[in-house]
């Protein structure tokens, strides 16, 4: 992430507004299309067959529709970051295929009334699977739009009973040498390890994620749970999570660790606020080819609606 170079955007390549406009209202009347067929919203534009790929049912969740028009699930599973697995886009896709994923148990400690260890296949059964379609955009400049499939994490959490002393929420990741090539560079001090405020983990929009486009997650997505919050920068969003942990202070998580002036520990989506060495104003949904169209990146990522409350008095260009 810290040696990427992006060409500059040329003013060609950003929409017209009344472009974009037509285009989501065409969308919408394709998605609502999609929801009345009821056989999962998104599922029905699925490219890429994989035969070992287990299925995951789950019912959409309209009140997380999008007009965006979904990535295709090829490029969702072959265009990622898991540094893990080697820094290249496709090397997560290339390389993925060595992890463990069985027997997987997810411990949850800290500041908890019940500490507990789950099994992956108890998680699975937490709490009824939604469809949720999210927007995720990634602090390179690029975005994607994921069916992902899971529940809301408040909903794990609430069971572990948080006490009054979780202010913050860790995210450890899994650290498997033998079938990782990435670890072996030692770009990030491994396991990864991330963390959000308590008030954004019980937020709703957070989402435990086990599935996407109607499968369990591919290995390359984060298998078998990942998190996903859609209006911070993807790196919040930790794959292959092992341990959960409920802290009294701000953990020290990868990215701040590495690089403390580039990467914040809120890293919300915010175009005012650029990265220093390259803009946040702009970024290229993938699937339109390299030289579609640039869009305009909102405000937390289009979900100001839901969140800007939660950071009301907060400067965000100090706490980006
Ligand atoms: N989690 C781990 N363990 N390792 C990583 O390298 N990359 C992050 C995040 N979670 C990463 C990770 C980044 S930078 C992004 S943009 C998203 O995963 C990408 O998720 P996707 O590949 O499913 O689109």
């Amino acid at each position: 992430m810290s040696r990427l170079k992006l060409p500059t955007i040329a003013p060609s390549e950003i929409t017209p507004e009344a472009v974009w406009q037509s285009r989501r209202a065409w969308l919408k009347q394709a998605g609502m299309g999609a929801l009345a067929a009821g056989a999962g919203a998104f599922g029905a534009s699925s490219l890429a067959q994989d035969a070992q790929a287990i299925g995951l049912s789950a019912t959409p969740n309209p009140d997380f529709l999008l007009l965006d028009q979904a990535t295709s699930e090829k490029d969702i599973t072959s265009y990622n970051n898991y540094y893990e697995f080697g820094t290249g886009k496709t090397d997560p896709f290339e390389n993925a295929h060595k992890l463990q994923t069985r027997p997987w148990a997810v411990s949850i400690e800290g500041e908890v009334a019940r500490p507990r260890t789950f099994d992956i296949d108890d998680l699975l059964k937490l709490a009824p699977m939604e469809e949720r379609l999210y927007r995720l955009r990634c602090v390179e400049a690029w975005s994607m739009v994921i069916p992902w499939i899971g529940y809301s994490l408040s909903t794990l959490l609430k069971a572990v009973e948080p006490t009054s002393k979780a202010k913050f929420v860790e995210f450890t990741t899994v650290v498997q040498k033998e079938n990782m090539p990435g670890v072996k560079s030692r770009i990030i001090d491994w396991p990864y390890v991330e963390g959000l405020r308590m008030d954004e983990a019980m937020h709703p929009l957070t989402m435990l994620v086990f599935g996407v486009y109607g499968k369990q997650l591919p290995n390359q997505n984060g298998a078998p749970m990942r998190l996903a919050v859609p209006w911070k920068y993807g790196f919040k969003s930790g794959k292959s999570i092992v341990r959960i942990r409920l802290l009294e202070s701000m953990p020290l998580t990868s990215w701040v660790k590495i690089a403390p002036q580039e990467y914040g520990f809120y890293a919300n989506v915010n175009p005012e606020v650029p990265h220093p060495r390259w803009s946040q104003a702009t970024e290229r949904r993938i699937g339109g080819g390299f030289f579609a169209p640039r869009i305009d990146t909102q405000m937390y990522n289009g979900y100001a609606e839901q969140v800007a409350s939660l950071y009301a008095g907060l400067d965000l260009r100090e706490n980006y």
